[in-house]
């Protein structure tokens, strides 16, 4: 990802931040859809992804508190996906929203969506490739991966010249439109260490360009396909008492996977145990940030996700104006789509307490605290 496109991104997202605006474009004129019914469809990935569950039980209850009937569905394939959002269309919602599992599989579906008026929302991960849609609301993902290389340097002091340190890198599943962001945000803070010699990666495993993120991919985001990756790296490139002594990981999912490889090759919390960085303050994840077996997690406050999506579809099904604060970053190949982004949040040990716990997040009780 170009230099000019971070300074874009981060110029775009400060000045927008700042002057949220009120976003219309050329579907805007008819604010409201044509459809009469008051049902909004949700559709979700995967339930094996904690996050998800979260995010729809979410957006459902409140859409319901809000007087809004909902259709909520969540798929465990693209194919799934596709035909959820097909029979959605069918009953003629207002609104559609999607989080999509590949983004750049849905057009042929939204077209139909189009044919109806029915407005759509892309929920979390952008959907590419079509001009049928209308807005997008997410957490500012390339700051999620700069918040993790950031964290990276600051622990391994990078800046003071400490190292070399041997780095292993992943990024998240292919079909993710966010991954390449979250991938760029770190790499972007990581890269110039690589180059100057003090992060090492043993396995090679080292992109040249942002482009080349997904050399480093885990398709699905599967824990299991993290731990065998992790597994091979540390059989093929760790013998003889060399140890890793980092590990970027995008998000949780992957961060227990590369814990559970480590924990089978003797690695303890401690002095020699890796840093590993994480995303989604996951259950299991916070539980292992507090037994220091993961280092932290970004954690993205899915509630306050939902309660913006929900001032969205207010605002489509009153015939109002959209809240938007981003209206350059996410050209989806078609357009650029008005976005909302929300801020992600470095949780550590340290302040599980007060950010997880005192937020309602967690009870103390599901932590163990
Ligand atoms: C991303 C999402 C992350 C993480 C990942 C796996 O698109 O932004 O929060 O959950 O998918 O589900």
């Amino acid at each position: 990802m170009s230099k000019n496109f971070r300074v874009l991104a981060s110029v775009a997202l400060a000045a927008s931040l700042a002057a949220t605006s009120a976003c219309s474009n050329t579907r805007d004129e008819e604010a409201s859809s044509g459809s009469s019914s008051n049902l909004i469809g949700i559709a979700m990935p995967q339930k094996s992804l904690e996050r998800w569950n979260k995010d729809g039980s979410h957006l459902d209850e409140i859409l319901k508190k809000a007087g809004y009937e909902t259709s909520l569905q969540h798929a465990d394939s693209v194919e799934q996906q596709i035909t959820q959002i097909q029979n959605m269309i069918n009953q003629n919602p207002k609104v559609l929203v999607v989080a999509s599992i590949d983004g750049t599989a849905l057009a042929p579906a939204l077209e139909k969506a189009a044919e109806k008026k029915v407005k759509v929302i892309a929920y979390d991960r952008l959907i590419n490739s079509t001009p049928n849609v209308d807005f997008y609301a997410t957490f500012d993902n390339y700051l999620v991966g700069k918040l993790q290389g950031q964290f990276i340097e600051e622990k391994l002091g990078l800046k003071d010249g400490k190292g070399p340190f041997n780095l292993e890198a992943f990024a998240g599943s292919a079909d993710d439109n966010n991954a390449k962001f979250f991938f760029s945000g770190a790499w972007d803070v990581l890269k110039p260490y690589i180059d100057s010699g003090k992060l090492v990666v043993p396995s090679g495993k080292k992109p040249a360009t942002n482009e080349e993120w997904t050399t480093v991919s885990v398709q699905g985001w599967k824990t299991e396909t993290a731990q065998s990756e992790m597994d091979n790296r540390l059989n093929s490139f760790y013998t003889g008492g060399k140890k890793v002594n980092v590990v970027l990981s995008p998000n949780d999912s992957l961060a227990l996977g590369i814990a559970q490889s480590l924990e089978s090759k003797g690695y303890k919390p401690g002095a020699d145990y890796p840093i590993i960085t994480g995303q989604d303050a996951d259950l299991a994840n916070t539980k292992n940030v507090l037994a220091d077996k993961q280092s932290m997690t970004v954690w993205k406050d899915t509630r306050t996700l939902g309660d913006q999506v929900l001032k969205m579809v207010d605002a489509i099904v009153k015939g109002g104006t959209v809240e938007t604060n981003d209206t350059k970053t996410y050209n989806n190949g078609v357009k650029v789509v008005p976005s909302y982004l929300l801020p992600p949040v470095v949780v550590t040990k340290d302040d599980v307490k007060t950010k997880l716990v005192d937020s309602g997040f967690y009870t103390a009780d599901k932590l163990g605290l």
